[in-house]
This record gives C-alpha cells, structure tokens and sequence, in this order.
C-alpha cells in the first residue's frame, strides 16, 4: 500500500503564502511538441527579470530546458542534475542544493538534466520500496529541501505522456498551465491532463489547482477560433488564458541562445509570453488574496 508523501504547503494549508513557500508551476500536458519546454523557460526568464528568485526544473530527459537555460547539454550535468538529488535522497547531510546551477537567465537558477535522467523512473522505484510513498512523490520531496528556503518560484518543464516523469511534476505542483497548439487532437490531450490531475488529487487528498490554459503556437486558423469557443462554453469555461502565444520564427532562432523574451524581446511570442508573465501573476495574487475564480470553476468542471 503507498502512503502520501507530506508536502511542504499542507503546512501552510491550500494558501499560497510565497513569502515562506515558493509557488510550485509545473507546465504539463500529455502531447508532445506543443511549446511546453518554451513556456517554461520564457516564463522562468519573466520570473527572474522581474526580481523574482526562480528555480526551473527540468524533469525532461530530452534536457530541452537545461540546454535552453544554459546553452549546455545535458551531458555537461552528469556529476550533479536532478538524478543525483534522487539517488542521495535520504543521505544524511545531503541537500537538493549541492545540485542547483546558475542559468543564463537573471534570477533563474536550474535543477538540471543529465545523461542520467533517464534513470529517475528506476531510481524513483528503488525509493518506493524503501519509503512506501509512490514513485512520482519523490520530486516533491526533493524541492522541500529547497521550498521554504530561497526561491519564490519554481517551475517545472516536463515530459509529454503519462509516466513518471510527468506524474511527479503534477504531484509537485501548486499550480498547472496547460498548454494547447490548437490542432484536433488538443482537445483529447487536455482531458487527459485534466484528468490526471482530478485523479492524483482524489488518491491523494490533494488540490493540485489549474493556473489556466494557455493556446500556443497560434496562427490565424479557423480552428483556433472553435477551440476557444468550445473552451470557454464547456467544463474548462474560465480556465483559458486570455493571452495567446503567437507562432513566430523568432522562438526556433532563439532556442539554442536562450528564451525568446531575452534574446528577441521585440518579437510577438516574446511580448506574448510578457503578458503571460502579468497574467499568472493576477492570477495567483487572485488567489492568494482569496478570489479564486478559477478554482470554483473547477470545483463546477468536477461535478460534470
Ligand atoms: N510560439 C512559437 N512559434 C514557433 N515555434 C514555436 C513556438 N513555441 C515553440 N515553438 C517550437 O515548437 C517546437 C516544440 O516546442 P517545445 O520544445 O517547447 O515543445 P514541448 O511541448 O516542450 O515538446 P516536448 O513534448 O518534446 O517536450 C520547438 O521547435 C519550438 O522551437
Ligand atoms: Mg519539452
């Protein structure tokens, strides 16, 4: 039988208090290529240029974020990425920081991939056995060793799928922006995700909430239109952000040199993940100060 991992912010109850605990924002949806790794770097960049002391986490073993925050490879981390913290976890004396990287980025430091990352899953049973919690509790263990100390935000690049990997950046988190490219299949990746969430929320007696849902990659289609139609009339009514991420070549030419919001400032995904930036943050403030608009919209979606 698996127990629940303790989480840090059930001591401080579902209020989001970021002067003590870092708010946890995990990127995820289950399809791949939809500018998940993008908007958690850009956003990760906002974050820090902001003055905001920023952890990305990179549970992707492709490494897209960690190359795309420090312009490195993921092979540069082996002695100490994210794997490590998994495989010292419970040593005593053993700290999440000893793992931390400076990033590119103003800010924004990194817990990094490595060539080991693929490993993390194995290395997340191993835990299992010893500790009893489920395999995808163990990256949140792993931040409370850094959550009530130096960061105000922290946010979490994951994999596409449904796997470890993904689990324990869901479980990780206080809030999930979901991306979406508005293509046919979107819609079908999104109730997965949605439902995974509501899922690991009612095993686990969580409230891992939805920051919101962010359209991604958009051009001027007729489709995008129906989606936003469909979104804001059905179960995720409220849940979508107004912002948009446009598509633009600017992001593909920045990759290797850094997030689009430093390396082409001017260009439109850059000044789109800029209101992005002021969005979440209305958002959570929203939240903190107890308006949690989104929140009952989910309460409403979870009794559809
Ligand atoms: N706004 C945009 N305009 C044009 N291209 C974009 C935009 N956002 C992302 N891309 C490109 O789309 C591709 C996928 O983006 P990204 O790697 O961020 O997606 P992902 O969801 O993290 O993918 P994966 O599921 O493989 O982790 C990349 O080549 C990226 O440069
Ligand atoms: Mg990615």
């Amino acid at each position: 039988m698996t127990e629940q991992m303790p989480r840090g912010k059930e001591t401080g109850g579902h209020g989001i208090d970021h002067k003590k605990n870092p708010v946890v924002i995990t990127i995820a949806v289950t399809k791949g290529g939809v500018a998940k790794t993008t908007t958690a770097v850009n956003l990760a960049a906002e974050f820090g240029m902001h003055g905001y002391r920023t952890l990305l986490v990179d549970i992707d073993e492709q490494g897209n974020s960690t190359l795309s925050a420090t312009g490195s490879y993921r092979d540069t981390f082996n002695d100490a990425a994210l794997f490590d913290a998994y495989r010292t976890f419970g040593f005593p004396g053993c700290s999440t920081d000893h793992f931390i990287h400076k990033t590119m980025m103003t800010g924004v430091d990194i817990l990094p991939c490595s060539a080991y990352s693929l490993m993390i899953p194995d290395q997340a049973e191993i835990l299992h056995k010893t500790k009893h919690y489920p395999p995808y509790a163990f990256l949140s263990a792993i931040l409370q060793n850094v959550r009530f100390t130096s960061y105000d935000y922290i946010v979490i690049d994951t994999p596409p799928g449904k796997n470890t990997f993904s689990l324990s950046g869901i479980y990780a988190a206080d809030e999930v922006i979901i991306p979406l490219h508005p293509d046919k299949y979107s819609v079908d990746s999104l109730n997965e995700t949605y439902r995974l969430i509501q899922t690991m929320n009612r095993e686990n007696g969580m409230e891992i909430s939805i920051l919101g849902i962010l359209l991604t990659i958009v051009e001027k289609v007729r489709f995008t239109q129906i989606l936003r139609d469909s979104l804001d009339s059905g179960a995720y009514r409220g849940l979508r952000f107004e912002t948009e991420i446009r598509k633009g070549q600017a992001v593909n030419d920045a990759t290797m040199r850094g997030p689009v919001v430093l390396m082409d400032p001017r260009s439109n995904p850059a000044r789109d993940y800029k209101a992005l930036y002021e969005e979440v943050l209305t958002r959570i403030r929203r939240k903190e100060q107890g308006g949690n608009q989104t929140k009952e919209t989910e309460e409403e979606n979870g009794q559809n």
